[in-house]
């Protein structure tokens, strides 16, 4: 039961009872029945003093709860009015850092489309997050059409292999979470033209919600490509011109004296396997090849008589042949393709103890592959008939060889020397 009805209740109950009460107590002494009058008056105002006394508290506290909740009301809208100015202002800046945000965007979208470079964002199904000018291009399409979609729907030029790589290499990004380098990535636009890229694919946290994706960036390298087999060509070419070269100048002495024909080619086989085993560079392992070919081109200038003398050279007739290295290295120094071997020529006949020509270098002193070259041209001159001797047997040779060990040649090199001979003979 409400409040307000069991006031009201208890008002009525108490009004009834007090006039049926106090009329029914006066009768009790109906000796003042003259006094009736004044007492009913006087008991009307008591009822009145009592309920206003009675009404007077009720309201009193009923009042002072709805000022208590009035007040309460007012400091809650106060502090509404005080929240709702703190939202307005938070709003705000939200706003304000929203639109330093897109101009932010825009500002990082007009400076990518400036890259002529690709550059682009894929989540980790393959779909476009963002791209720049370059890569929408490539594909006839704006940087927004792009967004969303997966390369398999870009067009229908894409070769299975292309688009193999592509999948293969985002893969390795977001599964090893590390940068991958693609070296000649082959990417085809819309009108069906290939182009060579360098690509770098970088793992990166896109948003909140696309925790793994993957940053790429592609610089074109077609013509840098191109440019560089035009290189190669060239070097190609370079080098089959010197290679003509020199074969060329060691045919002038195939023509000089026959001897060294097979000669020269034996001891530059021979050179080359030796360099090789030593496992040289492939530059040295080639300059012994073309040192062994050229070795005694200065031979051209020592008259044949004295080549092909069939008896013992005099005194005279050996210095004109111990300056076949001079000679030799003077013709090839001059040519910028063969000055390299010139010096490898120069000292082909040192020997290890210093006792060679023409400088009497010793030991280290002279280049390896003028040691190679001398043990190479030794072997063959012993294993070749000469106009003065005939040839020796291996054994003889090996012996031989073997002997002038740390005399005329390099010990480590003996070593190794025997031990590959077999494989030739
Ligand atoms: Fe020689």
């Amino acid at each position: 039961m409400k409040t307000e009805t069991k006031i009201t209740l208890i008002y009525l109950l108490f009004g009834f009872l007090w006039i049926t009460l106090t009329d029914n107590i006066f009768f009790l002494f109906n000796d003042y029945a003259e006094l009736y009058s004044a007492i009913h008056t006087y008991k009307g105002w008591f009822f009145i003093i009592i309920t206003a006394v009675v009404f007077y508290f009720i309201l009193h506290k009923a009042m002072e709860k709805v000022r208590a909740q009035n007040q309460a009301l007012l400091e809650s809208y106060e502090q509404l009015e005080a929240d709702h100015e703190e939202f307005m202002a938070l709003n705000e800046e939200i706003m304000l850092k929203n639109q330093e945000l897109n101009e932010g965007k825009e500002r990082l979208h007009k400076i990518m489309d400036l890259v002529p470079h690709l550059i682009f964002a894929k989540d980790s199904t393959g779909k476009f997050l963002l791209v720049n000018k370059a890569v929408a291009s490539l594909y006839g399409k704006t940087p927004a059409e792009l967004v969303g979609k997966k390369h398999v729907e870009l067009h229908d030029n894409i070769s299975p292999e292309e688009l193999e790589v592509f999948l293969a290499t985002d893969q390795k990004v977001l599964e090893k979470n590390e940068p991958v380098l693609i070296e000649e990535e082959y990417i085809t636009d819309i009108n069906g033209h290939t182009r060579i890229y360098i690509t770098k694919k970088i793992p990166f946290k896109y948003s909140e919600s696309i925790e793994k994706a993957i940053l790429g960036v592609a610089v074109d390298i077609t013509e840098l490509k191109k440019s560089e087999q035009l290189i190669r060509a060239y070097h190609q070419k370079e080098e089959k011109f010197r290679e003509e070269l020199i074969l060329s100048v060691s045919s002038l002495l195939e023509i000089h004296d026959s001897y060294t024909r097979d000669h020269s080619r034996n001891v530059a086989i021979l050179a080359k396997r030796l360099a090789e085993e030593l496992s040289l560079d492939q530059e040295e392992i080639e300059y012994a090849y073309w040192t062994g070919i050229v070795h005694d081109i200065g031979k051209i200038l020592v008259p044949l008589e004295i080549l092909n003398k069939k008896g013992r050279l005099d005194e005279e007739e050996f210095k004109i042949i111990k300056k076949h290295p001079e000679w030799g290295y003077q013709s090839l120094a001059r040519s910028e393709l063969l000055s390299d071997i010139a010096s490898y020529v120069l000292y082909h006949h040192e020997r290890w103890d210093g006792k060679g020509y023409p400088e009497g270098l010793n030991g280290k002193d002279i280049p390896l592959v003028a040691q190679i070259i001398a043990l190479a041209d030794t072997w063959d001159a012993m294993c070749s008939d000469r106009p003065y001797r005939k040839a020796l047997d291996k054994e003889t040779a090996m012996e031989e060889i073997y002997r002038n060990k740390g005399t005329q040649f390099n010990p480590a090199l003996v070593e190794l020397f025997l031990k590959i001979i077999t494989e030739f003979y």
